[in-house]
């Protein structure tokens, strides 16, 4: 008898939904439906990309269809109760980034999903990249010696997804752009095997965030009641167990040349890092992509190897939630666990914390 497919539920039917279908299906699971509070959001992703199933309810759905899994693409505030409800009947889960509003409610899931014996794994899409496995992969090999420090950053010049919408509503998304735009926080500890965080020093800024010059080309509708409480930066230095340190900025408005994703390493033995320049205003014909390792030869002269010039311009997305269902399946190993979810969002706890205060906050 032939075995039927893994069989993946939509627990939102937003932007990032496309990404996920088309990552689960290449996987090798069917997605049998999509579940989304907004009705006619539901109905359209489904004849948009052929699902059978449409429902307005989470808990209908799950006692509806046999499903192996669900993916949680909603706003933040909803990740942790859709994800534990899905745990609590025994589905595997994969959940957009971030984790969820806080280490407290991340520590709440990861123990969920221990207790229920399945997967819990988080769109960490930036690690699925070419050039981060590739980078990974010489790190791995050991060539870099002990990591002293990393810089994680990821600036917008314009963009601010929408105003007084879900984005730019604290108790909605847990906060601004450090909480948004983390994939470069996290990159830089997977790179360094996940170091817990001891002490973060940090300041953010919520002077642009409310000034429409700023806004850029995002889809998000604008509310002009709504709220905008959340930061427009956040500049943070964390050092890390085992000696390490970590320097973050992220923006999504900051007068710079143009939207920038980079990690940079630097290592005993080598340095490397990893950037995305975006297109000039969203043309991406003029974005440009580098990543290298950075050395000295024993005669001092300098060593610059490219690492790879594959990109992908779904920036992991797709690639990553194809690991889920590998994982699932036994095929592949996950490229994100609970655990490395609950040390990130403790550090950006205590990069909020230190904000708050200005004072340093023990992790
Ligand atoms: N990995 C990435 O690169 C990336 C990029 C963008 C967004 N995201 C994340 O993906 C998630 C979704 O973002 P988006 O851009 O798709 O948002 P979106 O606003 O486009 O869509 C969210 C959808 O969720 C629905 N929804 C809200 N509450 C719900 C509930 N309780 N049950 C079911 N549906 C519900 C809304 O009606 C909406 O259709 C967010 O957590 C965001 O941070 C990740």
């Amino acid at each position: 008898m032939k075995k039927s497919k893994m069989r993946i539920a939509l627990l939102g039917a937003g932007g990032m939904a496309r990404y996920h279908i088309e990552g689960f299906r290449e996987g090798g699971a069917d997605v049998v439906a999509v579940c989304d509070v907004n009705p006619d959001a539901a109905e359209k992703c489904a004849s948009d990309f052929s699902i059978p199933a449409v429902y307005s309810s989470a808990d209908e759905m799950i006692a509806a269809e046999k499903l192996d899994a669900v993916s949680v693409i909603v706003p933040n505030a909803f990740h942790a109760p859709l994800a534990l409800k899905a745990l609590k009947n025994s589905l595997h889960v994969y959940c957009e980034k971030p984790p969820a509003l806080n280490a407290r409610e991340t520590m709440a899931m990861a123990k969920a999903a221990e207790r229920a014996k399945k997967r819990l794994m988080f769109g960490f899409c930036n690690r699925a990249r070419p050039e981060a496995a590739a980078l990974r992969k010489e790190i791995r090999s050991g060539r870099f010696g002990k990591i002293d420090s990393a810089q994680a950053m990821w600036i917008r010049r314009t963009g601010i997804p929408g105003y007084g919408g879900w984005f730019t509503t604290k108790a909605v998304s847990g906060g601004g752009p450090l909480i948004d735009l983390l994939h470069g926080v996290d990159l830089a500890l997977w790179f360094m095997g996940y170091p817990k965080g001891e002490y973060a020093l940090a300041r953010t800024f919520d002077t642009l965030v409310r000034d429409k010059k700023f806004r850029g080309p995002w889809g998000m509708p604008t509310f002009k009641d709504g709220t905008c409480d959340v930061e427009s930066a956040a500049h943070a230095f964390v050092t890390l167990e085992g000696g390490a340190c970590l320097s973050l900025r992220c923006s999504w408005a900051e007068m710079v040349e143009r939207e920038m994703m980079s990690v940079s390493l630097q290592g005993a033995k080598e340095g490397a890092d990893i950037t995305r320049k975006f297109g000039v205003d969203g043309d991406d014909a003029t974005a440009e992509d580098s990543c290298g390792l950075y050395s000295m030869s024993s005669s001092g002269k300098r060593i610059d190897k490219p690492l790879t010039d594959k990109r992908d311009e779904k920036m992991g997305r797709v690639r990553c939630a194809a690991n889920f269902v590998r994982t699932v399946l036994g095929k592949e190993e996950p490229l994100s666990t609970p655990e490395e979810a609950v040390e990130l969002m403790k550090i950006i706890d205590a990069v909020y914390k230190s904000a708050r205060t200005g004072a340093p906050v023990k992790i």
